[in-house]
C-alpha cells in the first residue's frame, strides 16, 4: 500500500516561529510510514493575480498546488496578524480557489497565536470556500502560544502538548480511514 503523505503549512515566516515548532513536534508523533513535509516557501508565492490563475501560472504556485493535490492530509498551523489570516498564507490560499486543489482534502487547522479567534474563524470560512474537508476533531486554537513554546522549540505547556497529541491521533485515524477506501 502506498505511504500516506501529510503536507504541513506554517502561516508564520518568522525564524524561531512557535507555529513551526508545533509542526516540527507533530512530525515526531507520526508513524514512520507517513511522509511528512513542512512547507517553507510561502514567501516565494507571488501576489495573487486572477489574470494569471490558469495560463502562465508561476512555477512556485504550480508547485504549491501540486503539493496540496498529492497530499492525503493538509495541516495548517498559523498565527493571527491584525485580527486576520497572515497575508502570505491568505495570498497562497487565493491561488487555490480556482485550481480546486483543496476539494475534499482532509485538512486540520491549528491556530497558535496570542489570541487567534478571528484568524481561526476566518480560516474555517476560507477552507469552506475552497471545499476542503475540515477534520473537526483535529482543529485546535492555542492561545498565548509564545508562553507555551520554549525558545528551543519544546512545548512547555502540558495541556497544549496533550491537545496537539490528540489532534495528531485524530489525523492518524483519518489516514487509517483513507487506507480503507
Ligand atoms: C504584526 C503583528 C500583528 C499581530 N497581531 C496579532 C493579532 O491580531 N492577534 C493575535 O492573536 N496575535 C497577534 N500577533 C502576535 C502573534 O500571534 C505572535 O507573535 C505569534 O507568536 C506569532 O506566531 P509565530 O511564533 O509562529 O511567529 C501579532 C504579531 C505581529 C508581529
Amino acid at each position: 500500500m502506498k505511504n500516506k503523505t501529510i503536507f504541513a503549512i506554517p502561516g508564520s515566516l518568522r525564524s524561531g516561529s512557535s507555529n513551526h515548532h508545533i509542526l516540527k513536534f507533530i512530525g515526531t508523533l507520526l508513524p514512520p510510514d507517513v511522509n511528512y513535509f513542512i512547507y517553507d516557501r510561502l514567501a516565494v508565492i507571488p501576489p495573487f493575480d486572477p489574470g494569471n490563475d490558469h495560463e502562465h501560472v508561476d512555477e512556485n504556485v504550480a508547485e504549491f498546488r501540486s503539493f496540496i493535490k498529492n497530499a492525503d492530509v493538509v495541516i495548517f498551523c498559523t498565527p493571527e496578524y491584525a485580527f486576520g489570516v497572515p497575508g502570505q498564507l491568505k495570498n497562497a490560499l487565493d491561488w487555490t480557489v480556482s485550481s480546486g486543489s483543496f476539494v475534499e482534502k482532509p485538512t486540520a487547522l491549528i491556530t497558535a497565536s496570542l489570541g487567534g479567534e478571528a484568524c481561526h474563524a476566518a480560516m474555517q470560512l476560507i477552507l469552506g470556500a475552497i471545499n476542503a474537508t475540515l477534520i473537526p476533531e483535529a482543529t485546535l486554537l492555542v492561545k498565548f502560544v509564545r508562553s507555551k513554546v520554549g525558545a528551543d522549540g519544546e512545548i512547555t505547556d502540558e495541556e497544549t502538548k496533550s491537545e496537539v497529541i490528540k489532534s495528531v491521533n485524530e489525523i492518524i485515524n483519518k489516514l487509517g480511514t483513507l487506507s480503507e477506501q
